[in-house]
């Protein structure tokens, strides 16, 4: 007889890591300071502060990845010494963390672009059905940039991710760029199936999600870990 677990994952048939390696969408990291900062970030040992200024640090280190590909645009630049030739951004950007854990993203961003616009948009996943539950919309009036970056540090069913950008489209967001830190291979399948033209830009693809949806080896509960959640005052 089978006996369900009651575990949301429980016997859920999850896609192979080597073929969502593949996907021309997603792009892992290869740093050695990625690694390196992403194993710190895993350890639980590591306290919540030092756990903020990782996330910071790898926010940093993958936004330069996923920003390699932006237009840019020529302008003149006045030396101490003389005129030359240089180059801006051409595209206005935005990001939108997903609360909470994607605010612990955004310092990483601002330390690039100090100007840059800051959207939220606050969704937590029901712990029993994995699906992602909307509290929050701060989005402004109309889509006033080129790229909006989604920041959230755990693509794990992909639910949240998902949800966001199918948000953001039909808010009027042209362009929209994934930057994660952990993702699994079942929440890169879903979001690269629901959008497949958001390119994905993780530290790391995982091997597989356990039965309660949390990211193996991953790194816990990244909001709890940011923010404290659950110890003791
Ligand atoms: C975590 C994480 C993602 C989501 C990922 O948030 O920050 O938003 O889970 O899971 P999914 O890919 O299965 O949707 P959580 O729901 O724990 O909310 P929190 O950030 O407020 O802790
Ligand atoms: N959310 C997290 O914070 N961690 C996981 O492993 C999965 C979802």
């Amino acid at each position: 007889m089978f006996v369900h677990s009651g575990k949301p994952m429980y016997g859920v048939a999850q896609p192979d890591h080597a073929t969502v390696l593949a996907y021309p969408q997603l792009h892992t990291s290869r740093h050695p300071v990625v690694a390196d900062k992403l194993t710190r970030l895993r350890a639980a040992e590591t306290p919540s502060a030092g756990f903020r200024r990782a996330m910071t640090e790898l926010t940093l280190c993958i936004a330069y990845e996923a920003l390699a590909d932006m237009p840019t645009r020529h302008i003149r630049v006045t030396t101490p010494i003389e005129e030359t030739d240089g180059v801006a951004l051409a595209d206005r950007i935005a990001v939108v963390p997903i609360l909470r854990a994607g605010l612990g993203m955004v310092d990483g961003f601002l330390t690039l672009f100090p100007n840059l616009q800051v959207w939220h948009i606050g969704l937590y996943r029901d712990e029993e059905s994995l699906t992602p539950v909307q509290y929050y919309n701060r989005l402004p009036a109309l889509a006033t940039v080129d790229t909006c970056f989604v920041l959230d540090p755990m693509l794990a069913t992909g639910g949240s991710a998902a949800a966001t950008i199918t948000i953001l489209k039909e808010w009027g967001a042209r362009q929209i760029v994934y930057v994660g830190i952990i993702a699994a291979p079942y929440g890169v399948d879903r979001l690269i199936t629901a959008h497949p033209d958001v390119p994905v830009y993780v530290a790391a693809l995982d091997h597989s999600l356990n039965d309660d949806g949390y990211i193996v080896p991953g790194l816990g509960d990244a909001g709890d870990r940011l923010y404290l959640t659950g110890q003791p005052g």
